[in-house]
């Protein structure tokens, strides 16, 4: 050991400077506190937990605490004599006053503190000895460190000032080491360590698709299909820009309400960090789930005209930060030169109403197909028209190109079994109007009612209909005096 000694203190002395080794009395033999060499498990430790007093004041709770597969003098004989903290050298200004009580009670001899001896240049550590602790009387017995300052004011007061943390540890955690009398065991604990960070709390969020009919007599209804729909292209597109962020997902997103006017998308993020990938693009995401529903035909689709659409995309955000965006529009009729008449077009003018997807069956010939739409009542509006109850007539804005190509109406009203073939007129050359009449239906009658085209199979129907949709038809109902046509715009259902 000697020789050891000898050999470190000869290399430590060529490398650093021999007066400085000198001068200091540090032998740098022990680079890692507790500086010295000494056993380091024992039968005592110190509670993580240390207990703040006031007044500079820090008390630290000693337990007995035997290894369990430890028999040696250490863990079963040796008592308990001194406690050194390892400290910064800056701490050790010179007129420095530390107290120390045991149990309350004063410490026979004041703390002070040291160069640690055997430890590196200017290792310190602050000693608190003749603690006169055994295995029988030490579990429980509670030290208490004041730490002061010199006249000047300098010196460490708090445990962030004074101790030297473990690697890795933050300001305020403590190493101390519990030594036996012979300085053979030193078991060292650290104490004071921050809480834990608290578990990250999942964000869940929701995609809500809500529906509102500002100015529509006929209020669109969401239905399963169109909900699923939905829900499947914005789970894809949401869960595709989170794997992107790089934002992992807990709690899988899903279509978890489906109501006439909420479409509800819900899942969760692991954390608040995690929905906070996202933030950049939410606005984004929430727009291409707008247009999902508002964009179908690059406009409104017809059914949502008077309706205000909004799409948010919001966490359970009590006091945290998780995604939170929202996007709205509201759909107005698209203005066309159709009746070719100056009637009231305005839904709910009359009690009548055209459901907003038409259907398709077979037609009466082979060579035919029926594009059927059908008819219900409603209120009305206050209006000129309000007690237009006679169902009279219903336009179509057809092609008049196409017109050999349309084969009759089949006409269901209400109550009848079976359809009813009328021929189809059309009106002035130029006006583009295909006429399902005389109907002279009742409300009863018309509720429920049901008019198909019955189109030659080879002509497609965007190319019959005119307008500005896709497989749309526009349609208006009149009543008998011709001033009263309430229009709609039926579309293949999405
Ligand atoms: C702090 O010290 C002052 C003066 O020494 C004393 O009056 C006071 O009671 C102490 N406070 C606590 C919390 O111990
Ligand atoms: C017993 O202690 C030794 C070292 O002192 C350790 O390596 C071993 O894992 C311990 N065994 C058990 C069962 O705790
Ligand atoms: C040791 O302490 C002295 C005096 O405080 C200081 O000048 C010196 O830089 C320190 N050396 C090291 C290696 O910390
Ligand atoms: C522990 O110390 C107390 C008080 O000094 C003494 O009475 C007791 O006998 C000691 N116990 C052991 C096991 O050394
Ligand atoms: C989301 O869907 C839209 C339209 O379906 C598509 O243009 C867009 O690229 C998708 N975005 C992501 C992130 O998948
Ligand atoms: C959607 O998620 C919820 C919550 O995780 C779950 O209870 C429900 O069964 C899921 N529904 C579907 C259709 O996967
Ligand atoms: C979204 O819909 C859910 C119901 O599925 C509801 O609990 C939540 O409050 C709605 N969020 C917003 C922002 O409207
Ligand atoms: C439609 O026509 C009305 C009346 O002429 C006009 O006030 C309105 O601005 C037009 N709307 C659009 C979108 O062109
Ligand atoms: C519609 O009928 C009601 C009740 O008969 C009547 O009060 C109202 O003035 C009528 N409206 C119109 C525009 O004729
Ligand atoms: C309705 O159609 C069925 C079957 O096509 C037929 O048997 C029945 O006679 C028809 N009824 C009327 C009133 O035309
Ligand atoms: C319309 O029907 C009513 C009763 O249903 C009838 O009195 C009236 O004559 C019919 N008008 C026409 C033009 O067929």
């Amino acid at each position: 050991m000697k020789l050891i000694i000898a050999i470190t203190f000869a290399l430590l002395a060529s490398a650093f400077g021999q007066d400085i080794i000198l001068r200091s009395g540090q032998s740098g033999q022990f680079p890692n506190f507790p500086y010295c060499l000494c056993k380091p498990t024992g039968a005592y430790r110190l509670d993580s937990t240390v207990t703040f007093k006031g007044n500079s004041t820090y008390c630290f709770k000693v337990r007995v605490s035997i290894p369990a597969n430890c028999s040696d003098y250490c863990c079963k004989q040796a008592d308990l004599k001194k406690l050194e903290i390892n400290v910064k050298p800056t701490c050790n200004v010179a007129g420095v006053v530390l107290t120390a009580t045991l149990n309350g009670a004063p410490a026979s001899i004041n703390p002070n503190f040291e160069l640690a001896p055997q430890g590196p240049l200017n290792s310190t550590i602050v000693k608190i000895t003749q603690l006169g602790l055994n295995l029988s009387n030490a579990d429980g017995a509670e030290i208490c460190l004041t730490l002061g300052t010199n006249r000047g004011g300098k010196g460490c007061t708090t445990l962030e000032d004074l101790c030297v943390p473990p690697a890795g540890a933050p300001p305020g955690v403590c190493s101390a080491a519990l030594f036996s009398s012979n300085t053979d065991c030193c078991p060292s604990s650290v104490v004071n360590p921050p809480p834990p960070p608290p578990p990250p709390a999942p964000c869940f969020t929701c995609i809500n698709i809500s529906l509102n009919a500002v100015n529509s007599p006929v209020p669109f209804s969401f239905y399963p299909a169109l909900c699923k729909q939905y829900a499947d292209s914005v789970v894809a597109n949401f869960t595709q820009a989170a794997a992107a962020a790089g934002a992992i997902i807990t709690v899988p997103f899903n279509l978890t309400t489906c109501n006439d006017d909420l479409v509800s998308i819900c899942g969760a993020f692991a954390s608040e960090a995690d929905s906070q990938l996202l933030a950049g693009v939410a606005e984004d995401l929430a727009a291409q789930f707008l247009d999902l529903v508002t964009g179908r035909f690059g406009t409104c689709p017809p059914y949502l005209d008077g309706h205000n659409v909004i799409v948010s995309i919001t966490g359970d955000a009590d006091s945290r930060t998780c995604l939170d965006a929202i996007k709205s529009l509201s759909c107005s009729r698209a203005n066309v030169s159709f009746p070719k008449c100056i009637c009231d077009t305005k839904p709910g003018a009359t009690p009548y109403a055209a459901l907003p997807f038409y259907t398709t069956q077979p037609g009466r010939l082979k060579t035919t197909t029926q594009y059927c739409f059908k008819f219900t009542s409603i209120p009305t509006v206050d209006g000129a028209c309000e007690n237009a109850t006679i169902f009279s007539k219903v336009e179509f804005w057809g092609n008049e190109a196409l017109r050999r190509n349309i084969r009759g109406f089949a006409i269901k009203p209400n109550g009848a079994t079976n359809y009813t073939i009328i021929s189809a007129s059309w009106g002035a050359k130029g006006d583009e109007t295909v006429k399902a009449t005389p109907l002279n239906w009742s409300i009863d009658q018309a509720t429920g009612s049901e008019i198909c085209m019955d189109i030659d199979t080879s002509i497609a129907l965007d190319d019959f209909c005119l307008g500005p949709f896709t497989n749309g038809c526009y349609l208006t109902i009149f009543d008998p005096t011709r001033k009263c046509c309430p229009m709609f715009a039926i579309v293949d259902r999405p």
